[in-house]
């Protein structure tokens, strides 16, 4: 385990926002973090857990030790039935490549989860989804290592209290734990889920005209036909961070009240709007932030995505700061139109 003291955090976040860790160490193995762990302990050193950098908004620099995960190892077991397989991966496995591994090998589940950025430990942190998929639907269980003592803990799906991107690990457990590996339940037989209007979509138009096709509702995709889709309208309507720098969406999708909905759907009759289980209603933020006519719109060194308003961009050498008061200025403009707060999504990290 080697410390180094002073490093740019710069090309290790996909916002490409300058910051520097006090003290940086990556760890390629549990017994390295361990001792990193120790370390930090000895030397009364707050640490910071970093993946791929790609949920991420590097306000300042960063004091304390910064633990860069880079453990790797995929293992998988039987499951609770002979179609169940449970999948455990080490935290700094790449989350993308892990999926496709997964499909490589006849194990179906997470194709709507392709393309995600970043690694297998930060999966848990924000429940990741997409594609009408959560983390949680395929979870088990995740080891980790509490910062303070040191000591190996297991979290089940219930200790994890995962929601709309959401986790104890962003609640009360926040930065009190390292993960160290996740562990998810898989099945050998394929059961795709292609019923998210935008997927539907994008299958729907990879069917061969000249050949008779059936239905398209009858149509049996398979899982990695449906990764494969995902991935093509990730990549026609996110922007890549080798180019443009980003983190995904800024903000989460605002969940309102019926009430609080119908009330808005009355003054403002476009508003798109995804009925949930429990009755509440969520709202794209990109529309809300669309509308308010921020596309496009730019700040210091930073600007509103212009394909996808719900993405912010450093298009030059902003600070966290310029693109956090970028963000500052949408919020109050949105809560002054509608009435609605829009929460970051990305976490902070730093002064
Ligand atoms: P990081 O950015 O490195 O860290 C994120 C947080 O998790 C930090 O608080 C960090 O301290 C903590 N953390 C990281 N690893 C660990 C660990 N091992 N133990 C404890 N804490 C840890 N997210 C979605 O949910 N759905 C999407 O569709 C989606 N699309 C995206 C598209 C783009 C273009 C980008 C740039 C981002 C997108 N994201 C999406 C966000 C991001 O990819 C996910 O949140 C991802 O899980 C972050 O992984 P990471 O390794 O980069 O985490
Ligand atoms: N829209 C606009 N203007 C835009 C873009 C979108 O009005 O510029 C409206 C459209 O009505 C569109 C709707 O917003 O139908 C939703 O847009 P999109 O399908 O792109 O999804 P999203 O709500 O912006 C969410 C997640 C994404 C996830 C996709 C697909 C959140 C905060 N974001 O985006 O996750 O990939 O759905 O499931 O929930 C991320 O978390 O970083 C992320 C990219």
């Amino acid at each position: 385990m080697k410390i180094r003291a002073n490093l740019s955090l710069q090309p290790l976040n996909t916002l490409a926002l300058p910051g520097r860790a006090e003290f940086y160490c990556r760890v390629e193995s549990n017994e390295a973090l361990a001792e990193a762990l120790a370390h930090a302990r000895t030397k009364k050193l707050p640490v910071t857990v970093l993946g791929g950098g790609s949920n991420v908004v590097l306000s300042g620099d960063v004091s304390g030790l910064v633990i860069h995960m880079a453990t790797r190892g995929v293992e998988r077991a039987p499951g609770l039935d002979d179609q169940c397989l449970h999948w455990t991966a080490a935290a700094g496995e790449n989350w993308h490549r892990f999926v496709q591994y997964t499909l490589a090998e006849k194990s179906y589940g997470l194709e709507n989860l392709s393309l995600i950025p970043g690694l297998v430990g930060a999966a848990p942190i924000q429940n990741i989804g997409a594609y009408g998929l959560e983390l949680s639907e395929r979870f088990v269980s995740l080891q980790a290592l509490e910062i303070a003592s040191g000591k190996t803990v297991s979290f089940t799906k219930n200790d994890c209290r995962f929601g709309y991107r959401d986790s104890v690990f962003k609640q009360h457990a926040a930065r009190q734990f390292v993960i160290t590996s996740v562990t998810l339940a898989l099945s050998t037989v394929p059961n795709v889920d292609t019923s998210y209007p935008a997927l539907a979509a994008a299958l729907s138009v990879t069917s061969t005209p000249d050949k008779p096709q059936p239905a398209e509702a009858e149509r049996e995709f398979s899982p990695q036909e449906v990764s494969d889709a995902v991935c093509r309208i990730r990549q026609s309507k996110l922007p890549d961070p080798a180019v443009q720098a980003n983190a995904g969406s800024f903000f989460k999708n605002p969940v309102l009240a019926r009430q609080c909905w119908q009330e808005l759907l009355a003054q403002y009759p476009q508003l798109p709007g995804y009925p949930q289980p429990d009755g509440t209603v969520k709202v794209p933020a990109a529309w809300l932030i669309d509308s308010a006519g921020w596309k496009g719109a730019s700040g210091q060194g930073c600007a509103v995505h212009r394909e996808h308003a719900l993405v912010l961009v450093n298009t030059g050498a902003c600070s966290g700061g310029q693109l956090l008061q970028l963000a500052e200025d949408i919020i109050v403009d949105i809560q002054r139109r509608f009435g609605i707060l829009l929460v970051i999504e990305p976490q902070l990290i730093g002064c």
